[in-house]
């Protein structure tokens, strides 16, 4: 059995955890320096870096601690870290600190792709899913279509053309005065509002699978400057309806193309109250099953990392120690 620590630092949350090649999670800490940013209306590069470094070597120690491991000699097989995308000063936080413990425990590092890790994130709460999987993958710096035959196995089939749904959500928030991140507030608000009283345009309505939420965030805004009297809660639930209609029509689209055991949701957005509905729906139509993970395992966190790291490591893909982090990975680039 291979035992993988996993490292993540790309943006405010520092997180480690350890997963066994089972996809069993044996511990997954996670810490955030995200009220330090509420008021800024996003992460401040600067302020994540910093609270990185404070946080980091606890961080490991608890999850290795937990895990029931010998935090100077832990018996894991590698060290899988987050080496982009991301916050670049973020990321190295993590890289060094995983190169520290690769090269003290004599292991092989394993630089992984954030998020590559996001699509891992079904799979630690359902070990024994069926392939193949169509993965809505939502987060506040990507919105894509990924269609996965197995686990590392992935293609990317639909993108957005300009911001990420978590994008939209936290402008839209900033907007409104509601701080970041934006998506759990307006998630919040919209339940209360009625999302009839403001008709926002449709965007994308072609027979491709890509996606577009920059027109969706400036008619929110125009639409709420006309109309001074929109309550919050009415604006955000008209935002939310036509976000989530987007995404659930281009995944409906997927399912009329490809022919898959499941779908799933993952990224930040996945913790989307409406979104998670949408899709368990639309799973049913098609008869396929729906994979909605936990919040937890939505949003930032290092056991998806220790899994894409463990998928690696049992093809032998390891890291040199001199491997460097990269900003704008692309999934697509992942080999
Ligand atoms: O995956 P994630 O934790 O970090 C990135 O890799 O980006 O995603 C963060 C994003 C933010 O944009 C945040 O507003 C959004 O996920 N988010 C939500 C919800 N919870 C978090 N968006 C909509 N509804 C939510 N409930
Ligand atoms: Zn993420």
């Amino acid at each position: 059995m291979s035992v993988v620590l996993g490292i993540e630092t790309s943006c405010d949350e520092t997180a480690a955890a350890v997963v066994d090649d089972r996809w069993r999670v044996h511990s997954s800490v996670v810490e955030s320096s995200i009220a330090e940013h509420h008021h800024f209306g996003g992460v401040v590069p600067e302020l994540a870096g910093r609270a990185h470094v404070t946080t980091i070597v606890p961080v490991v120690r608890a999850a290795l601690e937990s895990a029931g491991l010998d935090v100077a000699h832990p018996a894991i097989d590698a060290v899988a870290v987050t080496a982009g995308p991301g916050l670049i000063g973020s990321l190295l936080v993590g890289l060094a600190a995983a190169k520290a413990y690769a090269l003290s425990w004599d292991v092989p590092l394993v630089a992984v792709n954030h998020l590559e890790g996001h699509l891992f994130a079904p799979l630690l709460e359902t070990p024994d899913l069926a392939w193949p999987v169509l993965t809505l993958l939502v987060s506040g710096g990507h919105t894509m279509l990924v269609h996965q035959t197995a686990p590392g196995e992935h293609e990317v089939i639909g993108e957005t053309i300009d911001d990420a749904a978590g994008e939209a959500y936290d402008k839209v928030a900033r907007w409104l005065g509601l701080g970041y991140p934006g998506g759990p507030p307006i998630d919040r608000l919209a339940g209360e509002g009625d999302a009839s009283s403001l008709v926002l345009p449709v965007s994308m309505t072609g027979d491709d699978l890509d996606f577009s939420f920059s027109g969706l965030k400036s008619a929110v805004v125009r639409a709420g400057e006309k109309r001074p009297d929109l309550a919050h809660a009415d604006i955000a639930a008209a935002f939310q309806r036509a976000a989530v209609e987007q995404l659930t029509r281009k995944l409906r689209r997927a399912l009329e193309r490809y022919d898959v055991a499941g779908v799933a949701i993952a990224g930040g957005v996945a913790a989307n109250s409406a979104l998670r509905a949408a899709v368990t729906d639309l799973a049913a139509q098609f008869g396929v099953v729906a994979h909605v993970p936990s919040l937890a395992m939505c949003t930032d966190n290092a056991a998806m990392i220790a899994a894409a790291g463990l998928s690696h490591l049992a093809r032998g893909a390891t890291s040199a120690l001199h491997a460097s982090a990269d900003p704008n990975w692309s999934l697509a680039d992942v080999s």
